[in-house]
């Protein structure tokens, strides 16, 4: 049986003490550190650019997991490599020439990771499986955190089929918490990314109710 790793997201985080919050998450069983890059063009918020996550990288000891929600995305591959990121996720929707943008990743020696808006079917990607290594599932509409899951469970179940004996993993992102967790690991997820369920509640001096909160989910 799949060991299911817990992905927290940094967009729930405390903005101006990221390199305390990314230690307490990682300290508190963190097995990855989502990074979620928006531009305000491919989604309607901001966060942050490669010069941010570079500077996130020494803390992160684990696996850091960078979300791009941008447009384009082939003229950063570089910048986000040079930041130090171990996976980078690039939409299906971002741009017309996703093959294009996963070969670019593997070549700049990370993971490549292709998202799938939750009105994506899992059949865009079937000719892509050969040169991804993550197949992220979205459960919201990108751009914020705490919103409300949009169960995607039969798309997970007809993904992890596809993907058959491969080495890929399926990342669920977006209302992830103790009660849609188990539903979605069910369906064949092994990575599953949350922002307020891990967050909520704790903070850098209570760094243990993150500890409840990953456990719990
Ligand atoms: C959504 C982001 C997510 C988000 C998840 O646009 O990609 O990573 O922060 O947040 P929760 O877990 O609060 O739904
Ligand atoms: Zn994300």
């Amino acid at each position: 049986d799949r060991k299911i790793k817990i992905a927290p997201s940094i967009l729930s985080a405390d903005f101006a003490n990221f390199g305390q919050e990314i230690q307490a998450i990682e300290a508190q069983g963190a097995d990855w550190v989502h990074v979620d890059v928006m531009d305000g063009h491919f989604v309607p918020n901001l966060t942050f650019g490669p010069q941010a996550v570079k500077s996130f990288r020494p803390h992160v000891k684990t696996v850091m997991d960078v979300h791009l929600m941008i447009a384009p995305v082939d003229p950063y591959i570089d910048a986000y490599a040079d930041a130090g990121a171990d996976v980078l996720t690039a939409h299906i929707e971002a741009g017309p020439h996703i093959h294009r943008t996963l070969q670019a990743i593997r070549a700049a020696d990370m993971k490549a990771g292709v998202a799938l808006n939750p009105g994506t079917p899992a059949e865009a990607i079937e000719h892509l499986l050969d040169l991804t290594d993550l197949v992220c599932v979205m459960t919201v509409n990108p751009g914020f955190g705490g919103q409300k899951f949009i169960d995607m469970t039969a798309k997970v179940r007809r993904l992890r089929t596809m993907i058959g004996d491969r080495p890929i993993h399926i990342e669920i992102d977006g209302g992830v918490d103790p009660t849609t967790a188990p539903l979605l690991s069910a369906a064949g997820a092994d990575v599953l990314v949350a922002g307020s369920a891990v967050f909520r509640g704790g903070s850098v001096s209570q760094p243990e109710i993150y500890g409840e909160n990953i456990k719990n989910i």
